[in-house]
């Protein structure tokens, strides 16, 4: 069920009417439903319950707002972290050390000084070069690395470009036919323990096929892995299940078919199983909400011009991304429209052509499904302020990132002492 929903004609977010949030914070704002954000990390947990102490580690890039891993951790979600900056948000959280992943290519030797001081459940390792760094890093701190190379098993996860990667020409994982060499290697590699494998081919996934495809072979890797005498502990198989934008298209795989999924493919694993669902749990958690700011005729249908822009939300702009747009209060008429923003590129378009509830200067509508890579994307382009971001729980709600503009931007630029 939405947590967005028009009652007495009003869009309404849970309890609380859109154009009281707007009225008293201003737009254009991000609005996120906890109930909703809950709804979904039970759906997960439930979908993986005939698994033995599985770890879901929401992966903190798709909203990192604290307010956000607050509400999460209490639903006992661990942490998918990607940089120092998320490990910080993370542990500010209160989520536990032993219950946060570290991924990505490039983790510098700081970042991986910084888990291990705080302690973690494991580095998923991106290649053997960041091994050597990470074993030398462990070492000068006099203690072992919990670690799991993540793979590239080589499949197509059929999602857009930008955002699949478990293909050979992406840049993440070492290749899956390397894997048991470097596992060999990293014997000789004193700082580190191997603790398992970990992988992760994409995003907004729509079909569970290629999921299938790359469980089978991670499966077949722990069993050569375990073979050649490696004590393969944990199991990551990543985040990537898709949600529904475009409620005119058929809904991608539910957490209850993904989690019937993985219990099938991995029985007799015996491993200590770890998800790291982004998207899924807040996407459709959150709006934002946007002003009208003036109706402009165009060549073929009018330009609905709003007071959000590509810097809110990159999505469109980045991977010709489909949101659905709505009034917050619809007359039940209907006009042809593009919306766009007011930021001064071409590609500040968050629809094009498409029939939208009517509206005019100082409506209220919603961009719908940005509860994730959303915010936490958005830039200051042309000098926009940085887009608030209000969280609604039952009948309560508050701001938990405040507006950011000039006022903040000012004060931290300074002149040169040849221009002071
Ligand atoms: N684990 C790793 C290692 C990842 O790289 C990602 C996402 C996730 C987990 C979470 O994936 P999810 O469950 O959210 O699909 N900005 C893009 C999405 C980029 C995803 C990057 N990695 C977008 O707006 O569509």
């Amino acid at each position: 069920m939405s947590h967005f929903h028009l009652r007495d004609g009003v869009l309404h977010c849970e309890g609380v009417a859109l154009p009281a949030i707007a009225e008293a914070v201003g737009t254009p704002v991000f609005v996120y439903s906890a109930t909703a954000m809950r709804q979904q990390a039970r759906a997960v947990r439930d979908a993986l319950s005939a698994l033995d102490n599985p770890l879901i580690a929401y992966a903190v890039k798709a909203n990192p707002n604290i307010a956000v891993l607050s509400t999460l951790a209490r639903e006992g979600l661990g942490a998918d972290v990607v940089s120092g900056g998320e490990y910080d948000r993370a542990r500010a959280a209160g989520i536990a050390p032993d219950r946060i992943v570290f991924s990505g290519v490039g983790k510098t030797a700081s970042e991986m000084r910084r888990a291990l001081s705080g302690g973690l459940a494991q580095f998923n390792l991106e290649s053997f070069a960041e091994a050597e760094m990470l074993s030398e890093v462990a070492l000068s701190m006099g203690l072992k690395a919990p670690v799991a190379f993540r793979v590239n098993p080589d499949v197509d996860a059929g999602s857009h470009a930008k955002i699949s990667t478990g293909s050979a020409h992406n840049k993440f994982g070492i290749p899956i036919g390397e894997t048991a060499a470097a596992c060999a290697a990293l014997r000789n590699l004193p700082g580190l323990e191997l603790k398992g494998v970990a992988m992760h081919i994409g995003s907004q996934l729509t079909s569970l096929a290629p999921l299938e495809a790359a469980i089978i072979k991670l499966g077949a890797l722990i069993a050569e892995l375990r073979s050649q005498g490696h004590a393969i502990q944990t199991a990551d198989v990543g985040g990537g299940l898709g949600i529904r934008y475009d409620p005119t298209l058929p809904p991608p795989p539910s957490p209850a078919d993904y989690g019937a999924l993985i219990t099938r493919l991995t029985r007799g694993w015996n491993v200590r199983l770890i998800f790291e669902p982004g998207r899924l749990i807040v996407g459709d958690a959150g709006v934002l909400l946007t002003e009208v700011i003036r109706v402009k005729d165009g060549p073929n249908c009018p330009f609905v011009i709003v007071d959000a822009a590509m810097n809110d939300l990159m999505r469109p702009a980045l991977y010709d991304a489909w949101h659905a747009i709505s009034a917050v209060v619809p007359d039940g008429e209907e006009m042809l429209a593009d919306v766009v923003g007011p930021v001064c590129e071409s590609s500040d378009v968050f629809a094009e052509a498409r029939r939208i509830d009517r509206v005019a200067a100082g409506d209220l509508m919603v961009i719908r499904t940005a509860g994730a890579y959303a915010a936490t994307m958005a830039g200051t382009y042309n000098s926009r302020a940085l887009t608030p971001e209000v969280l609604v729980d039952g009948d309560a709600w508050a701001v938990v990132r405040p507006r950011r503009g000039s006022d903040t931007f000012l004060a931290d630029e300074t002149l040169p002492p040849w221009l002071a």
